[in-house]
């Protein structure tokens, strides 16, 4: 199998590497980059577990090679929190209103909500309920998502950090 040498920035940090034409987004992020939060559930486009940003779009990794995001800006959930630790707004309400079970799914719902957040700067119950539909949660925890939407585009979101999302 011929290997491509590819390099993005991964969560503000340039990453170089060879890789394999048929390797995931999902799967580099995790196996090469070491960033574990990309969560792989069906690996079919499914459940939006692998959900990442790529040039601040929502993008599910298993569903994108690679090799497809070379030269590309990737943020993954490692990389919402300020570098002091601080929340990003969606992560602080999914927590405030316990919005998560197990946390398998919330990485990929963070995500999204994330990048809807950053593209809308304030997206209605609406657009976040609606962004989400493709999301699945295995421990069915969807009201505590739901309040955590609700609460984000109420007109006192969660307070706002920063940190390297888009
Ligand atoms: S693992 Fe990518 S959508 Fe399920
Ligand atoms: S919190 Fe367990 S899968 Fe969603």
């Amino acid at each position: 199998m011929s290997k491509h040498t590819i390099e993005m920035t991964i969560n503000g940090r340039r990453h170089t590497a060879d890789v394999e034409s048929r390797v995931s987004l999902s799967d580099f992020l995790r196996e090469d980059a070491g960033y574990t939060g990309v969560h792989i559930g069906c690996d079919h486009g499914v459940c939006g577990a692998c959900t990442v940003m790529v040039n601040g779009e929502a993008v599910r990794g298993c569903l994108m090679l690679a090799v497809q995001a070379d030269g590309a800006r990737v943020t993954t959930v490692e990389g919402l929190a300020a570098p002091d630790g601080t929340l990003h707004p969606v992560q602080a309400a999914l927590r405030d209103e316990h919005g998560l079970q197990c946390g398998f799914c919330t990485p990929g719902i963070v995500m999204t909500m994330a990048a809807l957040s950053a593209r809308e700067k304030r997206p209605t119950e609406e657009q976040l309920l609606n962004a989400l539909s493709g999301h699945l949660c295995r421990c069915t925890g969807y009201q505590g998502i739901r309040r955590a939407a609700r609460k984000l585009a109420s007109p006192e979101p969660a307070e706002s950090t920063g940190g390297d999302s888009v």
